[in-house]
């Protein structure tokens, strides 16, 4: 790990460490607090503090879950998509939550400890490199996160390896349209973000293919002068592939 990845994760996890521990009285963004993708249906469907309004879309939406799946989230935060997400997959399916911030971890499980789900899990670790085993995820999904990782290429590989072959990736994520000079915004999701056109290589060079993006739209917290759009994406490990 170089001495960038270092700094970048340590920020990030002292910034989402601390968005963990609000509450909507301390709001904490133009983001936080904001229901913007999900509606009142999705929402009253998971514990309410899995919600921080920090995503940039709703990639389960997207996802086409079906009973028995297994999901895998990648930056799940207090863990709104994997609620979804076992809501959808029911009893015979497990929806696991990956993050590296121990207070969100802390918020994730004690939302499941409430709900007493049994198929959902959050574990410790960071994007990069999955704690999850070679093609045993039939979903893989992201919201808001690649965006802050130093190694976009490392996560779109992990992303494939723990995919089973026909498996599906569906995130929501923040692409930069114009190459940015210096910018320094609040927990890098602009300013750590790649320029459209890589990101998509970037997927496409992992080994995935069909890859569509499905929503795009203006990143309404880009600050000032700021060219970014939030992408909904969708795209498949080949059957072919070897996990
Ligand atoms: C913008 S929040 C999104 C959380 C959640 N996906 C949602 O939609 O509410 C980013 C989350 O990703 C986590 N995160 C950022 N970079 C990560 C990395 N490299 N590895 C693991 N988790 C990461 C942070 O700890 C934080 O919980």
């Amino acid at each position: 790990m170089n001495a960038d990845t270092d700094t970048i994760r340590a920020r990030v996890r002292e910034q989402y460490g601390r968005k963990a521990v609000s509450t909507a009285e301390d709001c904490c963004g133009p983001g936080c607090c904001s229901p913007a993708g999900y509606s009142k249906e999705e929402l009253a469907r998971i514990p309410e503090e899995a919600f921080l309004g920090e995503g940039s879309g709703n990639p389960v939406r997207h996802a086409d879950l079906q009973d028995g799946e297994v999901v895998v989230d990648l930056g799940s935060g207090a863990g709104v998509d994997v609620f979804l997400a076992a809501s959808r997959v029911g009893p015979r399916g497990r929806a696991i939550g990956v993050d590296m911030t121990p207070e969100m971890l802390d918020r994730a499980r004690r939302a499941a400890a409430s709900t007493g789900a049994r198929n959902v899990e959050f574990r410790e670790g960071v994007i990069e490199t999955l704690p999850v085993e070679d093609g045993t995820a039939d979903v893989v999904l992201s919201n808001c996160v690649i965006n802050l990782s130093p190694d976009k290429t490392a996560v779109f590989r992990e992303a494939f390896r723990v995919l089973r072959p026909g498996g599906r990736l569906v995130i929501s994520d923040i692409v930069q349209e114009r190459p940015l000079l210096i910018m320094d915004d609040d927990c890098g999701c602009v300013s750590n973000a790649m320029l459209r056109a890589d990101y998509l290589t970037t997927i496409r060079g992992a080994g995935f293919e069909d890859l569509h993006v499905i929503e795009d739209r203006p990143w309404r917290e880009s600050p000032a002068g700021v060219d970014a759009s939030a992408l909904t994406l969708r795209a498949i490990k080949p059957k072919e592939a070897r996990t």
